[in-house]
């Protein structure tokens, strides 16, 4: 992400064709890490190609784990796992860009009987980390952090298990919680305030782990082992939302998505697009270690409005930002509440959505913890930023599709931080 390079995105005139994605993120990070500590090899096909999985795989080398990245067809990872021991790394762990991998992996690394650094680049160096350090301090870890926030200085010790209720909805800071249980003496159980993606519980068990869910707590104990896996990632449906609200943005549209993931605790965003007037049909749906994937058939139809609150909110707190991009043209636009946790993701998104839109000539409302967009509007392409956040230049290129004129989008490049692949997939999507 060093040279900014610019992508001028222009108007279309529909959405057609077949796309499989590269490996869910979300996915991909659990597995990666699991397979580290794991006994025995594991083999991790159509693995994220994103940025910010290739940070977790990098730590993973600073702490010993030996892999190696298959040539061939897909992007395919043989990890060889180094039981639950790790080495102690030589520096610090470069997180990049990846909020997933330094709160998930300091659930490892705070079990380990070393020290660890663990830092980011300058966005990552702003988001708030108490929500991490807080547990594992109560476990048994000895951290030290800039104000809460990275770079971390990890002292690990033997872990306790822990009974936590946790104050702010997230999955990064529960499966955090999960690895450091699994590394620790006795029961950990977790309280989640709304139930958030389940990967690491679907990944742990994935791998050999046993682990209890009564309504929104899971626990896990303590001292047991894993085994490595062998697994096909499922497309990311994070990604995937990108090209079905380009495809919800044209009456004809017709695209069809296979190996998608279709987690229930990720799907949401398939019922809100129908809601609007997508037309989706699923196909082969099978499970996979766990996961639901199946193959997406989708046409356009009409593009009406929603209101995203609540635990809606957290479900889709990736897709957002796409579905923000988009609310001008519905019928009746688009409401956002309850999301203050999007102003401190990769950007302050509120802030970034509420920016592009405007310099596109619509009218926004934004709120503390949200956004309101009125529908029945026509923007116009312009210069927009991406503010160095993946999701923002995705987001506001499918917007670009049925704008006047063209859209640059400035930092673009950033896309490779969750989808490298992203802007020549969206080429060969779209009919202009
Ligand atoms: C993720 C959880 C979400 C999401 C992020 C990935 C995960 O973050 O925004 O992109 O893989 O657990 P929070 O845990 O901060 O909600």
């Amino acid at each position: 992400m060093k040279n900014e390079s610019p992508v001028v995105v222009r108007p279309a005139r529909g959405v057609r064709g077949s796309v499989s994605l590269p490996g869910d993120k979300s996915i991909s990070h659990r597995y990666a890490i699991l397979a580290g500590i794991a006994d025995g090899r594991s083999r991790l096909e159509n693995y994220s190609t994103g940025a910010d999985c290739a940070s977790t795989l990098g730590c993973l080398r600073t702490l010993g784990v030996k892999w190696e990245r298959k040539s061939g067809v897909g992007n395919v990872f043989e990890v060889q796992g180094n039981g639950t021991s790790l080495s102690a790394p030589s520096e610090p762990l470069d997180c990049g860009n990846s909020g997933s991998t330094i709160r998930m992996l300091s659930g490892i690394v705070a079990a380990q009987k070393f020290a660890s650094e663990m830092a980011g680049d300058e966005s990552l160096s702003r988001r708030p980390m108490e929500r991490v350090i807080t547990p594992l301090k109560a476990m048994g870890a000895e951290i030290t952090s800039e104000n809460g926030r990275p770079p971390l200085r990890i002292t690990g010790h033997s872990l306790k298990g822990l009974d936590y209720e946790m104050p702010v909805a997230s999955a990064q800071v529960k499966t955090c919680l999960l690895f450091a249980g699994l590394l620790a003496d006795g029961e950990t159980h977790i309280q989640e305030p709304l139930r958030t993606r389940d990967h690491g519980e679907v990944a742990l068990r994935a791998f050999g782990a046993k682990l209890t869910r009564k309504g929104n707590e899971v626990s896990i104990h303590g001292g047991q082992r894993l085994h490595g896996i062998e697994a096909l990632i499922p497309g990311d449906l994070s990604s995937a939302a990108f090209f079905l609200c380009a495809a919800a943005l044209f009456p004809n549209s017709q695209l069809s998505i296979t190996n998608l993931l279709m987690n229930p605790t990720r799907a949401r965003l398939l019922d809100i697009l129908i809601q609007m007037g997508l037309r989706i049909s699923v196909t082969q749906l099978e499970e996979i270690h766990g996961e639901l994937v199946g193959t997406l058939q989708v046409e356009g139809g009409k593009l009406k409005g929603a209101t995203i609150a609540g635990p809606d909110t957290a479900a889709l707190i990736d897709e957002i930002p796409v579905l923000a991009a988009i609310a001008p043209y519905t019928e009746q636009g688009i409401e956002v509440r309850d999301a203050k946790e999007l102003r401190v993701k990769e950007s302050d998104r509120i802030a970034s959505i509420a920016i592009n839109l405007r310099a596109m000539g619509a009218q926004v409302e934004e709120r503390e913890d949200g956004l309101k967009i009125p529908g029945g509007q026509s923007l116009r392409g312009v210069e927009l930023d991406s503010f160095r956040d993946h999701r923002i230049a995705m987001a506001f290129s499918i917007a670009a599709l049925r704008a006047e004129g063209e859209t640059l989008i400035r930092g673009s490049e950033c896309a490779s931080i969750s989808y490298p692949e992203f802007f020549s997939t969206l080429e060969e999507l779209v009919q202009r």
